[in-house]
Parts: structure tokens; sequence; C-alpha cells
């Protein structure tokens, strides 16, 4: 019975799948530029538009930059990884699908289980970046939206320097300048209702079309890397012409430690790495459209690396830049790179950054959303989810039902959880599935090295090693509190595969020749 628990879904059942056709199965649609734009699409997002000033102003100083680094590099090994398995087994469960071909059934439910953390919580944290930018552009344009209706349960909020912000990310600033919070005007977060109204709109588009997706997806991703090379241009021209003002910002470079772990000094900069890592998630999505793509095996690995290499050139400058241009104790605000262009005194860029981060933020909730509904759907072809999970509507062909419920769900988690949890969540629970991904490639080529492999991780077993130490070390850097949640969520999946997935799997009710990687 135990040995079913790892029991592997059959390669060659797999490629089948995958070579499936007619009205109940993905559309193929994508070429290599859909899915390099795919990749950018979900990659630059709330990581590098916020959480890249949080970091940069409670964690590791200018020296976010290295944190940039550290992190391009655990991408850096486990894309590898990725590229390889995703010209293998092109198919729309990605780590999921991996993990069941070479680990065995409960390593599949943990991966898929964890992915949720990923896209889905992911999805919610993009969506919370994205109403700060969201409102503060309307405010720019004279439409002021209720404070309450913009902030989690309960959070307190003051209004300062023309703008509403949560009391917390205020109080450094209000103490250097000697306010006292009492005197400001002030309310309280009912829920984040911009948030919730931002991925009922991505949902929608989903389920209308994969192809309409990604011609939206398109359009805005070319957008948003127009609007982050606007800011390196401008950022970068007013830092040659105050080079004096630049170096005294970047002055430590590396603060001194608070003496807590994680709280500037070197520790600030690996837990700076860890949690800005949320900038360059979604590399990985690219592989839960392989079902959808033309040519999966040739632009698999192109969607995954090319996104990748691209946006850790982009995020290297703009995080130098920012701390260049802008004191890094100022940065812990929701639109820091809109702070940073108005430093310059570019008047007309703040608001093309807000416009460009609203259009930006929006095409990464939908390769999330996207990303979420594909494994389920995976999930549930396998028998581990019901399978209303999996049904594809006959004329969107796209997973509707669980396009909706994912929707839904992540309405609700954008609503009510603060964006900082939330990040922290999906950075360890997408490390978790980079450790078990990197895991699996090297063991599938010990035990299938006979499989013809398009595109080959280099360096094996070395690579994976790699990948798998660094994503370790960066989970290790997270604060104890994510390790705790991301245990209860695991227990919690757990419990549903023992009392759901587990006597709905398929794999293990196929007659038992079959039930093993052959
Ligand atoms: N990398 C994506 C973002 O930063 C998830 O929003």
């Amino acid at each position: 019975m135990a040995s079913k628990l790892f029991a592997t879904k059959p390669l060659h059942v797999i490629m089948e799948e995958a070579q499936e056709t007619g009205d109940h199965s993905l559309r193929r649609a994508l070429g290599p530029v859909n899915l390099v734009t795919l990749g950018v699409g979900a990659i630059i997002g709330a990581g590098i538009f916020v959480l890249t000033g949080q970091a940069a102003a409670t964690s590791a100083g200018p020296a976010i930059v290295v944190s940039f680094i550290l992190s391009g590099i655990i991408c850096a090994f486990s894309g590898l990884c990725y590229a390889e398995f995703a010209s293998l087994i092109p198919i729309a469960g990605s780590a999921y699908t991996y993990g069941y071909a070479t680990l065995g059934e409960i390593f599949a439910w943990i991966i898929g289980w964890d992915l949720i953390l990923e896209y889905a919580f992911g999805a919610a944290t993009v969506a919370s970046g994205w109403s700060g930018y969201c409102v503060s552009f309307l405010d720019d344009l004279g439409i002021h939206v209720s404070p309450r209706w913009l902030a989690t349960p309960g959070t307190p909020l003051v209004f300062y320097q023309g703008h509403w912000a949560p009391l917390d990310s205020l109080r450094e600033s209000l103490a250097a300048g000697g306010v006292n919070s009492a005197t400001l005007p002030h309310a309280t977060g009912v829920f984040n209702l911009v948030a919730c109204l931002a991925i009922a709109a991505a949902t929608f588009i989903l389920i209308v079309g994969i192809k309409e997706s990604a011609n939206f997806n398109s359009a805005v991703v070319i957008l948003k890397v127009a609007i982050v090379l606007v800011f390196i241009a401008v950022a970068g021209a007013f830092v040659l012409r105050h080079p004096a003002l630049a170096s005294a910002n970047w002055t430590p470079f590396i603060p001194p430690n608070t003496g807590r772990f994680g709280f500037f000094g070197l520790s600030g900069v690996a837990r700076g790495a860890a949690v800005i890592f949320f900038a360059y998630i979604g590399f990985d999505a690219v592989s839960t459209a392989a079902q959808e793509a033309r040519n999966p095996q040739k632009d698999m690995p192109v969607g995954i690396i090319g996104s990748l290499v691209i946006c850790t050139f982009l995020y290297i400058l703009v995080s130098g830049l920012l701390t260049a241009v802008v004191p890094y104790m100022d940065l812990n605000v929701a639109d820091p790179v809109a702070i940073a262009i108005d430093a310059t005194g570019v008047r007309w860029g703040s608001l093309l950054v807000k416009a460009g981060a609203v259009a930006g933020l929006g095409s990464v909730m939908l390769v999330m959303l996207l990303g979420q509904s594909r494994v389920f759907y995976s999930m549930s072809r396998d028998g581990l989810l019901p399978r209303w999970a999996g049904m594809i509507h006959p004329r969107f062909r796209t997973p509707w039902i669980s396009s909706a419920v994912v929707g839904v769900c992540v309405a609700v988690f954008a609503s009510l959880i603060p964006i900082g949890d939330l990040a922290v969540l999906v950075n360890i629970g997408t490390l978790l599935a980079f450790v078990i991904v990197c895991a699996g490639v090297w063991m599938l080529r010990r035990k299938r090295p006979d499989l013809p492999r398009p595109f080959r991780t280099p360096f094996v077993p070395v690579v994976p090693i790699l990948g798998i130490l660094t994503s370790l070390a960066a989970m290790l850097s997270l604060p104890a509190k994510t390790w705790w949640r991301l245990l209860i969520w695991l227990i919690l999946g757990l419990l549903i595969y023992a009392f759901y997935g587990r006597r709905h799997s398929k794999v293990r009710h196929a007659a038992p020749q079959e039930a093993s990687v052959k």
C-alpha cells in the first residue's frame, strides 16, 4: 500500500495526453514570442514595482542589488531544470506532472498543492500591489477611493503627504519628521475591494479564451517593458547628472545589521534575496502553458530561459537606480518606482509609471491565474481532484469551472491578507517546488537516461544540486512564521489527499504494471 504512495505516472501516458486534440483539449495557439512574453508578463510585476522598495527599506538597503543577483542565480539553476522538463514532458501540469512522472504520487500531490501557494496566492499578492498603484494613479487623476476599501481588515491607515498609507509603513518617516501620528487623519481598512475587482476582471478574460489572453498579455508586456526602460533612462540620466547624491544614497552600501537576523547587514541581504525572489516568480509559469504551445519541445526552453534573462538584467538596473535616486529608508511605500521617478523631477514620469504598473501587474495576475487553473486541470484529469476542475468549456476551450473557482478564492485572499504576508508565503511555496523539480531532473536522468531530451540541463547533477541548495538557503532566510504557515498548508493538503485524492487516483487504480516509470 505504502508503495502506491510513490506510484509514478507512466511517461507514455503523459505523452499521449499531451498529444490529445479535439473540443475537450486545450488549444495549441502559442508560439515562441508568445511564450517569452507570457514569461515576462508573469515575471515583471509587484515584485519589482512594490516589494523591491519594501525589501530595500527594511532588509538590505542599497545592497538590494546584490539580493537581486543572488536571487537571479537561484532562479537560473531552477530555470535550467524547468526547461529540461518542460521540453521533455510538455503538459499543462508543470512541476506537478514532473513530480508525478519521477518521484511518485505523494510528491506530485504535495507539489500540486504547494503550487496553489505560488499561483493562487501569487495572484492575490499582485492584486494587492496593483490596488496600491491603481489608487495612487486614480488619486493623481482626481478620483478618490475611500481608503477603507483599499486595505485588509483592521489595517490602521493615516493621511500623510497627500496620500493614505498603512500606519506601519510610515512609522520611520513620521519619527524622522517628528510627526505624531495621532494628529493625522486616520481610517481603518474594511477589505481590499479594488484588489478583489481586479481578480474578477482577470478571471473573466481567462475564461473567454487562451488566444485572447495571450494577445492581451503581449500588448501589456510591451507597454510594461517600455515603462521599465523609461524608468531606467530617466533615473540613469539623473544619476549621471547628480553622482554625488547617488553615491551618498548608496553609502553605506550594506547598512549595519540592527542585531536581528534579516535586518540589514549580510543577513539582511540574504533576507532581501528571499523576499524579492517574488519578483522572479513567473518564468516557471511558462511551463504550465506547454499544452497550449505549438512546438513545446523547441519553444519551452526559449520561453523559460529567455524571459528569465531579460528580467534579470532589467531588475539589476531598476533596483540599483531606485536606491541611487531615493534614500532606501523612504522606499517602504505602495508605489516606490513612482516615488523615485518623481524624485528625478520629471513631472510626467510618475503618472506614466503608475499607468504602466496598473496595466503591467494586470498581466501578471492573468498568468498566475492561468497557471493555477491549468494545474487544477491536470490534477483533476489524474483523479486527484474532482472532475469539474478539469472540465473544458466547449466554445471557449478553457477550464472554465476551475478558473471561476480559483478566481473567487483568490479574490478573497487578496482582499483579506496583507501583501507582505502573502508574498513570503508564495516564495516559500515556490522555492519548495523548485527543490522538487531540481531533484526530479536529476532522478529522471538516472532512471531514464535514454529519453530524448530536446533541451538538456547542463552539468547534471551539479546544476540541480546547486538549485536545491540555493533554494533551501533562501527558504531558511524567510521568517519562522512563514515556515509554520507552509507546514499547516501542507498538512491540510495531505488530509485532502488522504480523504479524496488517494481514493480517486487514476494512476493507483491503473494496472499494477503501468503504475511505475519503466
Ligand atoms: N514575479 C511576479 C511579480 O513580481 C510574480 O509580480
